[in-house]
């Protein structure tokens, strides 16, 4: 009888073609936990080990060569191996990768972060995100003298104690493993989009800052309605409420200035890492000199007793990091930097949405300024196949989950058959990528559809 070929599975032609990565994730199994350092690089049947990386291209240990929309989390805005960031961190390293002390390096980061967050004042360095956020939200703390920390729904800042309530869904939960109740306990996390609510929260009196990403939540994920952030603004500065505006990704990508420029809307606070550090280890938190004031060391018993902000960091400011970062924040303020990557991210958005389209499939992508999500097996009420900044027709906890479905792990790994990887069912643009590299993932994207749809996954 004739043989009837039988084309592998998406998951199977992963395995085989990825199978140096599947060897290395047995053997990080066997002293990391779970085989991988970060959460979020948690995908099913495995992941990608890389072996190196240049501009918008990363080649995993098989030597697969994947256009690359992780870069670096979303730090690496100018891409992989910047020219003049790794010359003069390798110059930088030649005159000492830890100081011990202040040095020039932090005076002049500190001074590029000044000349384009139109809200920094003053500007204090941390190793990553979560230290920012975290420092920013004891620095709230301190200058107001209250306890409780708001915080919207989905929205992320980073893995410390009293960031993450309220992040993943069900948001209300109270149970996080490993955070102490009574830490939970002064933290509060509501809806987004709801001015009214936030105002009426503040008037319990209790709230010392509130924190968000001013993307809304996952970059974009779950976007904010237009004015919404002018009306926070509005009632934190009535209830003086500190407000916190994480721009951990949104900074010097939605704009030079970050989010707080594109929307002219400024916060006291800002969190800072991913761009800030130039793909380096490395964050921030910069702030109005009147807040910042808490972190002042005074000729004042009193004061340096009840006010001051402790902040210590083995690493803070590095001088490899300083390098980097005074570097990539200097080119980010030249505008043409992000009108670049947002133009790109536009056509990759229109492009995967008119795919979807054109093959009748449920499914769309949506984001703002060169980030995209895209979510397979489900419809956007407002999909016409062009671009899509919000789509409509869901709550905050499906879009969330949107992209979180055994389809979409199938397309992620699809893509990555492909050469293209996504990070969390999206990712973002760099200057290193090129139209081309747009034109051949939306022709990916087109593939794998096609290829799922045989496979039976969308009915
Ligand atoms: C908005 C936001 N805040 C904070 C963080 C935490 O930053 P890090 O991973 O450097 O600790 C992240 C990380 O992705 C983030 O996206």
């Amino acid at each position: 009888m004739a043989q009837v070929a039988v084309s592998p599975s998406i998951t199977d032609e992963f395995a085989g073609r990825f199978a140096g990565s599947l060897a290395m994730h047995q053997r990080a199994n066997q002293v990391i936990p779970g085989g991988i350092t970060h959460d979020g690089r948690y995908l099913k049947p495995f992941p990608p080990y890389i072996a190196r990386a240049d501009g918008a291209y990363k080649w995993d240990v098989d030597g697969n060569k994947l256009i690359d929309y992780v870069i670096g989390h979303g730090s690496l805005i100018l891409g992989h191996n910047d020219p003049e960031i790794t010359a003069a961190v390798r110059d930088q390293v030649a005159l000492g990768t830890h100081l011990g002390a202040g040095h020039e390096g932090e005076v002049r980061w500190a001074e590029a972060i000044a000349r384009v967050i139109p809200s920094a004042e003053k500007v204090k360095f941390t190793a990553s995100g979560t230290e920012s956020t975290l420092l920013a939200m004891r620095v709230a703390r301190s200058y107001t003298g209250r306890t409780t920390i708001l915080k919207f729904e989905a929205h992320f800042h980073g893995w410390q104690d009293y960031a993450l309530k309220g992040n993943k869904p069900p948001f209300d939960s109270d149970a996080i493993p490993g955070i102490p109740r009574e830490t939970l306990g002064t933290v509060d996390a509501i809806p987004a989009n709801d001015a009214a609510a936030v105002e009426a929260r503040l008037a319990r009196g209790d709230i010392a800052a509130l924190i968000l990403e001013p993307s809304g939540a996952s970059w974009g994920t779950v976007p904010l309605d237009d004015g919404f952030l002018a009306q926070v603004r509005n009632v934190t500065a009535a209830a003086g409420v500190v407000l916190i505006f994480d721009e951990v990704i949104t900074g010097f990508r939605w704009a030079p200035g970050g989010a707080q420029e594109r929307f002219g809307v400024m916060p006291d606070l800002t969190t800072m890492a991913k761009i800030v550090a130039g793909g380096l280890p490395g964050g921030g938190v910069a702030g109005t000199a009147e807040v910042m004031e808490v972190l002042e060391f005074k000729d004042d018993r009193g004061w340096n007793a009840t006010k001051k902000v402790r902040h210590q960091g083995t690493f803070n400011a590095n001088p490899l990091a300083a390098t980097a970062g005074t570097i990539c924040v200097t080119k980010c303020a030249n505008p043409s930097v992000q009108a670049t990557c947002d133009r790109l991210a536009g056509q990759l958005r229109s492009g995967v949405n008119a795919t979807f389209v054109r093959r009748g499939l449920p499914g769309f992508a949506w984001g703002e300024s060169s980030g995209f999500h895209v979510a397979a097996g489900v419809s956007a009420t407002n999909q016409t196949g062009g671009d899509l900044r919000a789509p409509a027709g869901f709550s905050p906890t499906e879009l969330v989950k949107a992209a979180d479905t055994a389809l979409n792990t199938r397309l992620h790994l699809g893509l990555m058959l492909e050469g293209v990887e996504l990070f969390h069912g999206g990712g973002f643009l760099s200057i290193r990528h090129t139209e081309d590299d747009v034109d051949q993932t939306i022709a990916a994207f087109d593939r794998v559809l096609g290829r799922l749809d045989e496979e039976g996954a969308f009915s």
